[in-house]
């Protein structure tokens, strides 16, 4: 087959062989290699992701030029920045490259992490939206994590490159990645084709916490699979998690994954002073909110009776209110 995209994926394996063997073999990467090895990747998972290094803005335009590639296939490819004169220039310039695969293997697209901090620029780049990169419906290893998730292992739903690397480097193999905080409706059918059941493990700041909330709506509302959560603690991610604490301490986190309502309800908990009655009362509302949505109705009375004796609250009087909210959810 010689169809664009078949030709537009050529382009990308050629281009990770090249920033791969820049990385690896060659002066220029140096700075990225030990950046790679200072956060703690071995060769062989360097090798394992193919991961490179990008150096300059003319290192693609003249390596395909010399393969005599054609020009349109490569304003197609999304790996070049075109100026107002029609010449091509490398879309990315110093960074650590990620090929990202599609689910058969195939690399579609890169993401690109500057070595340092640089004002104005974004720390991961990512290819654009091209005819085989709809960023959408990628996941970050799904090709790779699907094997060990059909061997039983639990799918683990992760923000970011790093965190899916880094457990697969300590031995969690069932890891994909969102790359970023907001998973899409595609990415949650893709893993709902592929598991009934999912782990999220977000990001322990402020935003990763956030957006388990959406995702966990997501899955309810777009597919059957059962979600649990993990929450990191101390603001860390995953990776920088199993980096300090290893790889036994984020299983222990994973086989004590959280249900929604559990999740919920804590997070919700940690936005009111529950010294204050004013605030307590505030909390206790929403609670039955959420604990409302739960679908069966022995579940709700089991939160219920805590929410009730947490608070020391009349369970009669949450009772009434609480029938009314999951009556009209239904
Ligand atoms: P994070 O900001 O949590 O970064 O973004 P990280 O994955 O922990 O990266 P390191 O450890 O600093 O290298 C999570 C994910 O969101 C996407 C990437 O996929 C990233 O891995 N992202 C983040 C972007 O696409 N662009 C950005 O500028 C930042
Ligand atoms: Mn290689
Ligand atoms: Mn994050
Ligand atoms: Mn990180
Ligand atoms: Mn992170």
């Amino acid at each position: 087959e010689n169809s664009v995209a078949f030709q537009l994926m050529d382009i990308h394996e050629q281009a990770v062989t090249l920033y791969h063997h820049i990385l690896v073999n060659t002066e220029l990467g140096r700075p990225a290699l030990d950046y790679l090895k200072k956060r703690g990747l071995t060769d062989d998972t360097i090798e394992k992701y193919h991961l490179g290094f990008a150096p300059g803005q003319r290192l693609l335009k003249p390596f395909f030029d010399e393969k005599k590639t054609d020009f349109q296939l490569l304003r197609k490819s999304g790996l070049f920045s075109e100026n107002d004169s029609g010449d091509l220039y490398d879309r990315f310039v110093d960074r650590v490259m990620f090929p990202i695969r599609n689910e058969n293997g195939k690399t579609v697209a890169f993401s690109g992490r500057l070595l340092n901090k640089q004002p104005d620029l974004p720390k991961y780049l990512n290819s654009p939206e091209t005819e085989i990169f709809n960023k959408r419906k990628v996941l970050f290893n799904l090709d790779s994590a699907r094997l060990s998730i059909r061997k039983n292992d639990p799918a683990i739903l992760l923000e970011g490159f790093m965190d899916v690397i880094s457990a697969d480097q300590a031995g969690i193999h069932s890891g994909i990645a969102s790359m970023g905080t907001s998973l899409t409706d595609e990415q949650v059918y893709d893993i709902s084709r592929i598991t009934n059941e999912v782990v999220i493990s977000y990001d322990g700041d402020t935003p990763g916490q956030k957006a388990i909330k959406r995702a966990i709506d997501s899955f309810a509302n777009n597919s059957k699979v059962a979600v649990k959560i993990v929450t990191v603690p101390d603001n860390l991610d995953p990776d920088e998690f199993i980096r300090q604490r290893g790889t036994d301490q984020f299983m222990e986190l994973v086989k004590h994954a959280a249900s929604p309502i559990d999740f919920e309800l804590n997070y919700l908990k940690k936005q009111y002073n529950l010294e204050s009655e004013v605030d307590s009362g505030n909390y206790i509302s929403e609670a039955l909110t959420v604990i409302a949505k739960e679908s069966s109705p022995i579940t709700r009375d089991l939160y219920l009776n805590k929410v009730a004796s947490e608070f020391n609250v009349s369970k009669e009087l949450l009772s009434s209110r609480l029938e009314t909210l999951a009556a009209s959810n239904q």
